[in-house]
């Protein structure tokens, strides 16, 4: 029997970029160049603006040098101009602040809110598609730029997944889905059975945005931008370039049970979390989606269906940091020292052996 839904609206339309912030500017672009193999297309101020070769616009990724790590904005295309000025329209009537934005390179006015946990989103209609120079024309007519020669080269930006408050996953899923037009693939509950966890979309894909219980309490924070390779073999490929360079590998590579991706996290050098997809998993096509729904007990399993454990700070670990009790399990905070901890080869490291390890690494240690 058909669900009598609600008219879907297809206003919003995809995630288009996100801004990270970064301690380690220079560490982070080495990274996101050498090893996801993206391409420079613009420099501002404290910021450069990266592409994955599939990318249809400019960018997908600004780097921003700041203080501490975290997402500075997510920013999404609306299907239309009037489909943006309905969303715009709906934000102000929802009560929420909104600012209109020019002068945005590569793009038009956009309009940026927070959403109901303070995390910076936008969105706009106007852009400007990527044209690569002769140097880096793909022989491919469906391929913005040629595949690049450097690390294993994500092709394009996937999903953002925002930690969110615990209180606030239920409350901030009904703003994504009511106000936005997001559909609710799946959802991990609580035991007030309302989301501790929601995988939300406009598109066949499971999600563009995850919504994660954050276990510190913080707000607006972020556990992970995804990029898509679209390729399992090329999971293992970038692990081996992982462990040869220092960059810390926290899970995988391994398949999920939400959306049966099979993907892996890495903490890029100024400590944002990255996943990485090689198969998007399932596509969903049925226009009355029943929202998958996951109890508690089962949450380790949504996250690894297989392919490892549930890391210990996996609810907790997120950027900006928050002091954390586990922190000397945390692998991310200090990946080279703790690991030797662990296994006993180390009883203590001084900063400067510290810092030759790093530089072993090629990967330069902030003092
Ligand atoms: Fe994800």
């Amino acid at each position: 029997m058909t669900n009598v839904a609600q008219e879907p609206n297809f206003d919003v339309h995809q995630l288009s970029h996100t801004e990270l912030f970064t301690p380690v500017l220079a560490d982070s672009l080495e990274f996101f160049t050498k090893i996801l193999g993206m391409t420079v297309v613009h420099e501002e101020g404290d910021s450069i603006y990266l592409r994955g070769y599939e990318d249809v616009y400019q960018y997908s990724l600004i780097l921003t040098q700041a203080e501490e790590a975290g997402m500075g904005f997510s920013a999404f295309r609306t299907s239309s101009q009037p489909a943006l000025d309905r969303r715009v329209a709906a934000l102000k009537e929802a009560g929420v602040e909104v600012e209109e934005r020019t002068n945005n390179y590569g793009y038009g006015t956009s309009y940026r809110f927070k959403d109901l946990d303070g995390h910076v989103i936008e969105l706009f209609w106007e852009v400007e598609k990527y044209k690569a120079p002769d140097h880096l024309a793909s022989g491919l007519g469906n391929r913005a730029q040629r595949k690049p020669a450097r690390g294993v080269p994500v092709r394009r930006i996937d999903h953002v997944n925002l930690m969110t408050h615990p209180d606030m996953v239920h409350k901030n899923h009904e703003f994504w889905r009511d106000v936005l037009g997001f559909r609710v693939r799946e959802g991990v509950l609580n035991d007030k059975d309302e989301f501790f966890a929601t995988w939300l979309s406009v598109s066949p894909l499971v999600h563009e945005v995850a919504l994660m219980g954050d276990e510190l309490g913080g707000h607006g924070r972020l556990h992970h931008l995804a990029f898509w390779y679209g390729m399992p073999q090329h999971l293992n490929d970038v692990s081996e370039l992982c462990v040869e360079h220092g960059i810390p590998i926290e899970a995988g590579p391994l398949k999920h049970g939400v959306s049966q991706a099979l993907c892996m996290y890495i903490i890029e050098p100024g400590g944002n979390r990255i996943e990485l997809f090689g198969d998007s998993g399932y596509l969903i096509f049925d226009p009355d989606w029943e929202t998958v729904k996951w109890a508690p007990e089962d949450a380790a399993k949504a996250i690894i269906w297989f392919g490892g454990e549930l890391p210990e700070t996996y609810f907790r670990y997120g950027t900006p940091r928050i002091e954390d009790e586990t922190d000397e399990l945390n692998c991310y905070f200090n990946p080279i020292k703790n690991s030797l901890e662990k296994e006993d080869m180390a009883i203590h490291i001084s900063k400067e052996r510290e810092k030759q390890l790093y530089e072993t690494f090629n990967f330069k240690v902030k003092d």
